[in-house]
């Protein structure tokens, strides 16, 4: 985990214009900046960034938030990765806490590899470009295929020389660990001689989503039935396959934009559409689509469109395993290619509009597709029949988010009539199914609570996870957080962000935080809401530990109700502290620069007044309740000595604060 430390480190340093600057050209217009929304098509600009108040926001698809939250949505980091980003960026050393020595290794290991695969890609994209065989072999079989320098350079491709050792021999002149390379699978060893995994090969790095290289695929340059087509990297610290899909980082923005990933099967298919101008193109090398991809998919888009190749055999089985992307709501639409062409193939043979062209008008839904499918199989079989519409009310009962309610209506009427089946017997079918899995859900449930451990999606912390839900709910700050008697529990928190670090008295060198928590009153318990009382709390956990949060420690708070709490008590206009008559109104206080002084304390005193005036209530109803002389004696005591307090307090107030 990263520390407090360094999280303010890099919160301070947030400039919201120079991070979407980074990504989007910003114009400046009046106290704005203006640029074309990278989230959504559009010819006039409707994307906003507003310095003050630290948040972009889209007019146009209604995008907004804060800088973290443009890193998290433009480059779909996770809150920590987008920490790391900014991190890096702003040159701020990343100081970890509570990493398990084992933790630590492994981070270390993975470092290690993606050092190993930047030299390796930049070793192979040389060997391509520069050496003879290089040149000979490697760029002229890409340009046979039909891809361009410029191509072949943003997808950095690379060539393997047909040699026993030359790689293995340059990664460990570099002094890179033997074991190390091993694990990237670009070195193996064979009768104890350590050599080059790939020779020969033209090489296809594999880049996360944010370009770095997780591995590579190596294809073989002449057909050879004894050699496999294509050589992978092994599974490691940074490669597992199943979560990966080529491309991704190539393709993420035209999937935001079009609002639809296209999937295919290659490496080549999807350098081919890109360089025919589609970009919204990731490939699944091969293999039936995991949940995890699924996922990946689903962070950009909901529309997924599969291109499966003409001649492909096993449609069928992925066919199967497509009603998991049902089950993550996705919209899915099918396209053959035909005359056994493969995308890569059919794109350079028709050209780029006419496979667009294509793909529009031959798009099918997944669904219905598949029922097509399966009752050309079934033919006249009635046993196969009537077990394809199971099948169907199988698929048709995953479609269960709410959202998704018309979308399975109409499913079920047009597969009934399909089908020739009365639709309301459909509908029971599809009904029992869900039943089914309600109840499978609960039993597992059950399990799992008995367990006490529920399983975690792996691929983040909790922490991360409860960022990322955090932020999912927008970076619009919700406006009725308070009712009217929690007026000052919101100033105090202004007056500790604005002022903690402030001077409070000139005689003990205290300052306002000191002042606030070493009165005899715990504010956190005396607030009443509930985001108040975590402020604080928080706020000082850290004056504890002798390090103030700024108001940017919870303006990018981790918890968006935080955050935006926070927000809505900066831009609270309405309690506004006599500090800021001065900068609003141009009027001298009598207070002069040191109105937070009196802020401070007026506002101290009416939280604790608030309370002892509660108290005062309670204490006379223990009075009316008591029966016993020693208690109601105790009861009027009491109130004499909170009486007191309170006509302390109140003259202290004077009558400034309360109207
Ligand atoms: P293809 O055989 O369709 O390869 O396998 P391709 O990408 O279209 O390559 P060309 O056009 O024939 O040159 C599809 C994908 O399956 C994986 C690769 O990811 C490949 O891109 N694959 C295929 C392997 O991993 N290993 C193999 O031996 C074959
Ligand atoms: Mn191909």
């Amino acid at each position: 985990m990263i520390s407090q430390n360094t999280i303010q480190q890099i919160l301070s340093r947030i400039d919201i214009v120079e991070i979407v600057g980074n990504f989007v050209k910003l114009k400046k217009r009046g106290a704005n900046y203006l640029g074309l929304c990278p989230f959504h098509n559009e010819k006039s600009p409707s994307f906003t960034v507003t310095p003050s108040k630290e948040i972009f926001k889209c007019f146009g698809c209604g995008q907004s938030g804060n800088a973290i939250k443009f890193l998290m949505e433009h480059e779909k980091y996770s809150y920590v990765e987008a920490l790391r980003w900014l991190a890096q960026k702003y040159d701020v050393p990343i100081e970890e806490t509570e990493v398990s020595p084992e933790a630590r290794q492994q981070q270390m290991m993975a470092d290690s590899l993606y050092i190993i695969n930047s030299f390796a890609r930049e070793y192979f994209s040389n060997t391509l470009f520069n050496t003879e065989e290089g040149q000979n072999v490697g760029l002229s079989y890409f340009e046979e295929r039909g891809f361009t320098q410029e191509t072949i350079r943003k997808f950095q491709l690379g060539y393997s020389l047909n040699t026993w050792d030359a790689f293995t021999k340059a990664a460990l002149g570099k002094g890179y660990n033997l074991e190390y390379l091993q694990k990237t699978g670009l070195v193996t060893v064979r009768n104890e001689q350590p050599g080059d995994n790939y020779r020969g090969r033209v090489i296809f790095p594999i880049h996360n989503q944010s370009g770095k290289v997780l591995g590579f695929g190596a294809r073989i340059l002449v057909k050879n039935d004894r050699a496999p087509k294509y050589i992978n990297s092994p599974e490691n610290e940074i490669y597992v396959k199943n979560r990966v899909l080529y491309g991704t980082y190539f393709a993420r923005h035209a999937i935001d934009k079009l609002n639809e990933c296209l999937l295919v099967e290659g490496y080549t298919d999807v350098i081919s559409l890109h360089q025919a101008g589609i970009e919204n193109v990731v490939a699944s090398s091969g293999t039936s689509l995991t949940q995890h991809q699924l996922r990946l998919i689903k962070k950009y888009t909901n529309n997924l469109t599969i291109l499966f190749d003409g001649d492909n055999a096993g449609i069928k089985a992925a066919l199967r395993g497509l009603d998991m992307a049902i089950e993550e709501g996705l919209n899915v639409k099918l396209v053959l290619i035909p005359d056994k062409e493969d995308p890569d193939s059919y794109v350079q043979k028709i050209g780029a509009d006419a496979f667009r062209e294509f793909i529009a008008s031959n798009k099918q839904d997944f669904v219905l597709f598949k029922l097509q499918i399966s009752m050309q199989d079934a033919g006249n079989d009635s046993n196969r029949k009537s077990q394809l519409v199971n099948e169907i009310a199988e698929t048709i009962s995953k479609i269960d988010k709410t959202e998704d309610f018309t979308r399975q209506q109409d499913y079920i009427r047009q597969c009934s009539q399909v089908l020739k089946i009365d639709e309301q017997g459909l509908i029971n079918l599809v009904n029992k199914f869900i039943r089914e899995r309600f109840q499978k859900k609960e039993n597992q449930q059950a399990r799992d609570n008995a367990a006490a451990a529920p399983p975690m999606d792996d691929d983040l912390s909790p922490e991360a996870i409860a960022a990322m839900e955090a932020m999912e709910n927008g970076g619009e700050p919700a406006v009725n957080f308070f009712n009217p008697d929690e007026k000052q529990e919101r100033e105090l928190i202004k007056i500790l962000l604005r002022f903690g670090d402030k001077p409070f008295s000139e005689e003990d060198k205290s300052s306002v935080a000191d002042y606030i928590f070493h009165l005899p009153y715990d504010f956190e318990s005396l607030a009443d809401n509930e985001l108040v009382k975590r402020i604080l709390r928080e706020y000082k956990d850290m004056y504890d530990q002798d390090s103030l949060p700024d108001k940017k420690w919870f303006l990018y708070h981790s918890d968006q109700d935080v955050a935006s709490m926070v927000v809505a008590i900066m831009e609270d206009k309405e309690a506004e502290l006599s500090t800021a008559w001065k900068d609003k109104f141009e009027i001298d206080t009598v207070y002069g620069d040191n109105a937070y002084l009196k802020d401070t304390i007026s506002t101290t005193n009416y939280l604790i007044l608030r309370k002892i005036r509660k108290m005062i209530i309670e204490n006379q109803q223990e009075l009316e309740r008591s029966t016993e002389m020693d208690e109601q004696i105790k009861c009027m005591q009491m109130n004499i000595h909170l009486k007191q307090l309170e006509s302390e307090l109140t003259k202290g107030l004077g009558t400034v604060v309360f109207k």
